[in-house]
């Protein structure tokens, strides 16, 4: 029996040792510990033996069970170790291979231009609002009191969801207007750029949608001298120092009196060429006096506030900024155009 042990403990110390998976482990414990294991056939054969050898001979299998199982653990460390060694080897780093550099996007011109706009309005206390482009038709017309049958209320002109024409794509950032009377305390002072919607064919200067900017300053004792200061002052930072601004008479329902500001031509200088069309100067925005039927309608008593706004275009702003001559150009994104800015 003592022989029977020794061959059972040297077989299984050597085939622990060369185990090289968990799996292998567990079939070798089932082999020599399980129940049914070599081992425990020895013990069934200790009725055998005589009272004195039986407990000679349980201490010795004790022993050997202890062997096989501290060797047991120890090949179980060692794999788990390998195991981790192996892992650690796949997933290591060569820092020393040089880096691929990301291809990194490029800002659009138009947004270059806008992040500009934004940060002169700032810098001059103006708050940056955000608002929606499906808007009702009320705050798109009725409450900047261009009343119904106004032209720019034509199904030809203007997506509208319902046959009512109650909702609608807005065609104009003017509604942020009466959103920011509604909604915030005065005085206000505010800008809102957003994309707007018209039925228009697309061509250089035309696109279905645009982005505007809308502007409002609503306080005591603001004048028109306000609004050309200022519109005048955003046209020296965005277009640079000296640049001649004019400013004609127009019509707005929601302003009295309106204008358009024109920005003398950088192209001819004032003289007229292709690119304003032989005109000598571009239009970038309209503005005006806010109508006193627009603030009365917000709930604020024109005897007491008044205010000027303004809207331009931001893509022809970005055109003229940039000096970019078709407007589809701005909508395209061929990458090669992007990158010049
Ligand atoms: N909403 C006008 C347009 O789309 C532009 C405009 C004109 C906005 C005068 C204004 C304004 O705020 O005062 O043509």
């Amino acid at each position: 029996m003592k022989e029977q042990l020794a061959k059972i403990r040297a077989e299984a110390l050597a085939a622990l040792e060369g185990a090289k998976a968990a799996a292998d482990l567990d079939a070798l414990r089932v082999k020599y510990l399980g129940k049914k294991g070599e081992l425990t056939a020895v013990l069934k054969q200790m009725g055998a033996l005589s009272a004195e050898e039986r407990p000679q001979m349980g201490a010795l299998v004790n022993e050997v069970k202890a062997s096989l199982e501290s060797a047991l653990e120890t090949q179980a460390k060692k794999l788990e170790q390998a195991a981790l060694e192996a892992k650690l080897k796949l997933e290591a780093v060569d820092v020393t291979i040089p880096g691929s550099t990301p291809k990194l996007g490029h800002k659009h011109p138009m947004y270059i231009a806008l992040d500009e706009i934004k940060d002169i309005f700032i810098g001059m206390g103006f708050t940056v609002l955000d608002g929606p482009e499906i808007e009702l038709a009320s705050y798109n017309f009725d409450k900047l009191n261009a009343e119904e049958g106004h032209p720019s209320r034509d199904w030809s002109d203007t997506f509208y969801f319902d046959k009512d024409s109650r909702v609608m794509l807005r065609s104009q950032t003017s509604p942020m207007q009466v959103r920011a009377m509604e909604t915030m305390p005065l005085p206000i002072r505010i800008i809102a750029p957003g994309r707007v919607y018209r039925k228009d064919e697309m061509d250089a200067t035309h696109s279905p949608m645009f982005h505007q900017v809308e502007g409002m300053v609503i306080d005591k004792n603001v004048t028109m001298a306000d609004l050309k200061g200022t519109l005048n002052l955003l046209a020296e930072e965005l277009f640079g120092k000296g640049t001649v601004t004019r400013f004609r008479p127009h019509h707005f329902p929601f302003t009295e009196p309106s204008c358009e500001m024109d920005v003398q031509c950088h192209k001819c200088g004032g003289v007229g060429c292709p690119t304003c069309k032989g005109e000598g100067w571009i239009e970038i925005l309209g503005a005006g006096m806010i109508h006193p039927r627009v603030l009365e309608m917000a709930g604020i008593d024109p005897e007491e506030w008044s205010g000027w706004a303004f809207g331009m275009g931001l893509e022809r702003t970005a055109m003229r900024r940039f000096k970019i001559a078709d407007l589809r150009l701005i909508f395209e994104n061929d990458v090669r155009f992007l990158e010049q800015f």
